[in-house]
């Protein structure tokens, strides 16, 4: 498929998220100062292929962490100078590669003093991905746990989640762990076995030495119980035909190519998730998540990425979305600091 048919398909894909969008209801807006940006695929893969941005020139990033700079007409329970973290989106008005961004104040955390501000902004963006699609209700999600729920479980059930080594994957894992998921199998490179089982991996399957093609049986190795519940963190065909193979009938899978049409084959679904909280549909849950995040990382439930802090201010950011395109980074979140200046 050449480029041009690919950015057209993908155009129309999000037709339906653009549209929402721009009904989107205005509430009280922090202005905050960015001190740290998470990178992500999506944000090389929009300049590459031209979708989500409306119009130009257009600024990226949805990942940040920072300072509250002015608190918002009607806001209350926050001040000036808040250390706070959050997702952005795709407006230049929410966008994260800059030095001031603002935020609708029902979609904002306080960091945990334990963390840094690059710790926090490499959680938004990644871990909303894993969280929509495990746990959000349906059709947004697999519904596992829409109020998320510390009483929730699904003790003894196995669960697959396929790159088990993106940043989207990791947080898949601690969810699964959660809800007492058992066996976790990850499909990952074995190089970090140690690490995926320090966030809740029970078992690792090693993708040098098993191919996807491979995989099912390799799944059916790890667990005599028939699998319903699978991630796929990697998001192409191979992996999201890989991920519905492991499936018993009455399996679910979640991919995260938010480009991909949800589809069932053979009594088994395939959803794609898209993970954001601003959209009008999405927000309740958005809600939900960031009345729970600050516990849920307190109480080591959600452990942020290892990161990579990336030098030079904004053009770091450049460089580094250059490495995310060309696959370098393994197991570890880039993050930018607009503050900094660039050479
Ligand atoms: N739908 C959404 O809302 C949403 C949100 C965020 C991200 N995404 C998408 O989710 C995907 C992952 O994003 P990310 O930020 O988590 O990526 P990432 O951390 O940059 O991914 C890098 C990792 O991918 C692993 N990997 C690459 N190919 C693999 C394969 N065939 N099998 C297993 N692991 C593989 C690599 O593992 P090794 O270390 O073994 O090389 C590496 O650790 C991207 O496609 C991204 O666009 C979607």
């Amino acid at each position: 498929m050449s480029d041009e048919s690919i950015r057209r398909k993908q155009a129309r894909s999000f037709d339906h998220l653009s549209k929402t969008n721009s009904t989107t209801p205005k509430p009280a807006n922090f202005p905050s100062k960015v001190q740290a940006a998470g990178l992500n695929p999506v944000d090389w893969k929009i300049q590459a292929r031209g979708f989500l941005v409306e119009s130009y020139p257009a600024v990226l990033g949805s990942d940040a962490a920072g300072d509250v700079e002015q608190v918002g007409e009607g806001v209350v329970g926050w001040e000036k100078g808040d250390n706070v973290f959050f997702q952005g989106f795709y407006r230049n008005e929410r966008a994260t590669f800059q030095q001031y961004t603002t935020i609708p104040a029902d979609l904002v955390a306080k960091i945990p003093s334990k963390y840094t501000y690059s710790q926090a902004a490499s959680v938004p963006v990644s871990l909303s991905c894993a969280i929509y699609g495990l746990y959000a209700p349906k059709p947004l999600g697999l519904g596992l746990n829409p109020k998320i729920d510390s009483s929730v479980k699904q003790t003894g059930q196995p669960a697959l989640v396929l790159g088990g080594s993106t940043s989207v994957g990791l947080y898949a894992i601690q969810l699964l762990r959660y809800l007492e998921f058992n066996p976790i199998i990850a499909y990952a490179s074995l190089k970090h076995f140690v690490y995926l089982k320090s966030l809740g991996a029970t078992f690792i399957v090693d993708r040098q030495q098993v191919s996807l093609a491979d995989l099912p049986s390799a799944v059916a190795r790890a667990s005599d119980k028939p699998l319903k519940v699978a991630f796929d963190a990697v998001g192409n065909a191979e992996a999201q035909e890989a991920g519905m193979s492991c499936l018993v009938e009455g399996g679910e899978l979640i991919t995260v190519n938010s480009t991909t049409k949800s589809d069932s084959d053979d009594g088994k679904i395939m959803l794609a998730v898209f993970g954001t909280v601003h959209l009008p549909h999405t927000r309740a849950f958005g809600n939900v998540l960031y009345e729970r995040l600050p516990q849920l990382i307190e109480q080591d439930v959600v452990v942020p990425a290892r990161v990579e802090d990336l030098p030079n201010g904004l053009q770091g950011i450049v460089d580094g979305l250059q490495r995310l395109k060309r696959n370098e980074v393994s197991g570890v979140k880039l993050v930018g600091h607009p503050q900094e200046q660039s050479n």
